[in-house]
């Protein structure tokens, strides 16, 4: 049976050339990188040869760059690191957990939140962070990317609000990098967190981007680690397969990687629209990340769905993995204005850069089977298609 991984929002795998990078310093080149002996030398010279190259994929001064755990941890860090008690923060309806959590604890001690809406597109608009802006409002985060839709931000405009307002600006561009082009300079953020394990690096390590001069009270204390900015041990090999992971994700940007990327989902999407009636493309008139197809099939559920898939070989996703399994509708798709059915029948299918063409032709196949099948015993799909329910025995 053929082997389809379609779950690349929730991780990537390793690319052969960035376990080559790593490999070395959990062997012959181990080292801690604050040791002043010469192998300690070496192992610093690779983290700061890797900060330089995930600066460069971000548009900003290597200075600029604090290696983390990732993704999760870079949000907590910008919000808990900025936001005190009598703060007021402006977010969206649709940010990752790691996002929301850590704002819900904010509130808890004494913050107050506005939580944006988003159109049916999933798009953030600009003009409700104007007339959100209280004086007291310390920080906007506000992601890149979202990771349920691929749906893209106007995160520019944002910063740019923000910038005018003086108010700090955060966002998450963890399922932006590596896919799109990004530049912190453009977007005027004054933090950004990225995580390797998104970009075909290894799992546990990321960046926050930390414009300098933004003032932020570390999340970890200890050492006097990134300029003490956040203490620990750097993880040596983590941080040498990021830096290799954004080495390779800028030149596969740069050689056309993300448009060829946005041709495979699009011919993918065309694809399921033409053989699977009564379907919906979450985001689609939105600008969107290229690996991302997020549709609901009317009259399934999506569990179901992934389940029968599952069965076929093909990793997909009804949420963000981190919710999986939780009995509650997709609160992304809820805030787009899905109904709790819709939303519940949808299914992200994400791309990676080792997807082909093939493996989605089998995808689709799949899906024509199966999602048939499930209709067959759906009684909401017969409801639909105005035929009587059967009976409940
Ligand atoms: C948008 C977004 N932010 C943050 C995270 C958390 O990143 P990490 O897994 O590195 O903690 C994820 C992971 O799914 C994500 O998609």
């Amino acid at each position: 049976m053929p082997s389809v991984y379609l779950d690349n929002n929730a991780t990537t795998p390793l690319l052969a050339e960035v376990f080559a990078a790593m490999r070395p310093y959990f062997f012959e080149e181990f080292g801690n990188a604050s040791s002043l002996y010469e192998r300690g030398q070496r192992a610093r010279a690779a983290v700061e040869a890797a900060r330089k190259s995930v600066a460069g994929l971000l548009g900003a001064s290597p200075a600029e760059i604090v290696f983390n755990s990732g993704g999760t941890e870079g949000d907590n860090q910008a919000i808990f690191g900025l936001v005190s008690k009598d703060d007021h923060v402006i977010t969206s309806a649709i940010e990752h957990h790691a996002v929301f959590s850590a704002c819900k604890r904010a509130e808890a001690q004494g913050a107050t939140v506005t939580y944006l809406p988003v159109d049916s597109c999933c798009r953030v608009n600009p003009d409700d962070v104007r007339a959100a802006l209280r004086p007291n409002t310390r920080l906007i985060s506000v992601m890149m990317a979202n990771n349920e839709t691929g749906v893209v931000q106007p995160v520019e405009e944002i910063g740019r609000i923000a910038a005018e307002a003086d108010v700090w600006f955060h966002t998450d561009a963890v399922q932006a990098a590596g896919k799109l082009p990004i530049d912190v300079a453009r977007i005027r953020c004054d933090l950004l967190c990225i995580s390797a394990h998104k970009l075909n690096g290894p799992q546990g390590v990321g960046v926050l981007y930390m414009r300098r001069g933004t003032p932020m009270q570390p999340l970890i204390v200890g050492g006097p680690q990134e300029h003490n900015r956040r203490a620990g041990t750097e993880n040596l090999a983590g941080i040498v397969g990021l830096g290799k992971a954004a080495e390779m994700a800028r030149h596969w940007l740069a050689e056309g990687g993300a448009q060829r990327m946005t041709a495979l989902r699009d011919g993918f999407e065309r694809a399921v629209s033409e053989q699977v009636e009564c379907i919906q493309i979450l985001g689609q008139g939105a600008p969107r990340t290229p690996n991302t197809a997020d549709i609901s099939f009317e009259g399934i559920a999506g569990a179901s769905l992934l389940v029968a898939l599952d069965g076929r070989g093909i990793a997909v996703s009804t949420g963000s993995a981190c919710a999986s399994g939780s009995a509650h509708p997709p609160y992304v798709l809820m805030a787009m204005g899905l109904k709790r059915n819709q939303a519940q029948a949808a299914v992200r299918f994400s791309l990676g850069k080792q997807t082909t063409r093939e493996d989605l032709d089998y995808v689709v196949a799949c899906l024509v089977k199966e999602v048939s099948r499930l209709r067959e015993i759906s009684p909401v799909w017969k409801k639909v298609k105005g035929q009587a329910a059967p009976a409940l025995v």
